[in-house]
């Protein structure tokens, strides 16, 4: 099975991945915890550009990149693992692209459809939690997280707002894979939100 998560920063993704992990990991069954970009050892240093470089990135790059950083994920990670029958978790995936680059940076919609299409010969999550939470308050927890802002994350409110505009529709034109999920509950009482979706 293979299940993604998606929010933008701060909205507490990576606790219900953990404990979405120990969930599975119970019942005794095999969980790969990966994140976007990221999780294999190109995709690390393609990350390393995207999020820590000093230099401007063209929009069009920027989604390549993120593509790219994908499709080595997916052809050497992702789909072996699901044909050895595992639970892969993905921190982000291919609805980043389309809100981040798409709604926040503008790029086309249409190329970043096919852009995420060959990148991962379609291979779409089961079932994708997008954790829904206001701009400000997903900012003051990743505040009290760190200090630095990386690349991405120096983007601004404006970009920010369109972003969760984008997920907002993304989840509404997509209900039988996306579902949305109040990111400013109770911890506990998201788990077994998500749970339920799963059982
Ligand atoms: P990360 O530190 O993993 O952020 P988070 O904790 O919010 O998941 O950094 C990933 C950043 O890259 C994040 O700001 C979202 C952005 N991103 C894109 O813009 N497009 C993409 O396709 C992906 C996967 C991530």
């Amino acid at each position: 099975m293979f299940i993604t998560f998606e929010g933008i920063d701060g909205s507490g993704k990576t606790t219900q991945i953990s404990l979405l992990q120990k969930y599975f990991e119970k019942q005794g069954k095999t969980v790969l915890c990966l994140r976007e970009p990221g999780s294999t050892s190109v995709s690390e240093k393609v990350r390393d550009i995207l999020l820590n470089s000093k230099d401007s990135i063209d929009p069009i790059v920027e989604t390549l990149l993120f593509c790219a950083a994908r499709a080595q994920l997916v052809q050497t990670v992702i789909k072996p693992a699901l044909l050895e029958n595992k639970i892969v978790l993905c921190d982000r995936y291919i609805d980043s692209t389309v809100v981040y680059q798409g709604y926040g940076r503008g790029v086309s919609l249409e190329r970043i459809k096919d852009c995420n299409s060959f990148a991962t010969s379609d291979l779409l999550p089961d079932i994708t939690f997008y954790m829904d939470i206001q701009v400000e308050r997903a900012q003051t927890r990743a505040e009290m997280r760190q200090s630095e802002k990386d690349r991405m994350e120096d983007s601004g409110n404006d970009f920010f707002s369109n972003v969760r505009e984008g997920y907002l529709e993304l989840s509404r034109k997509n209900t039988s894979r996306v579902k949305l999920i109040d990111g400013s509950g109770d911890i506990e009482e998201i788990h077994k939100k998500i749970i339920g979706f799963l059982s």
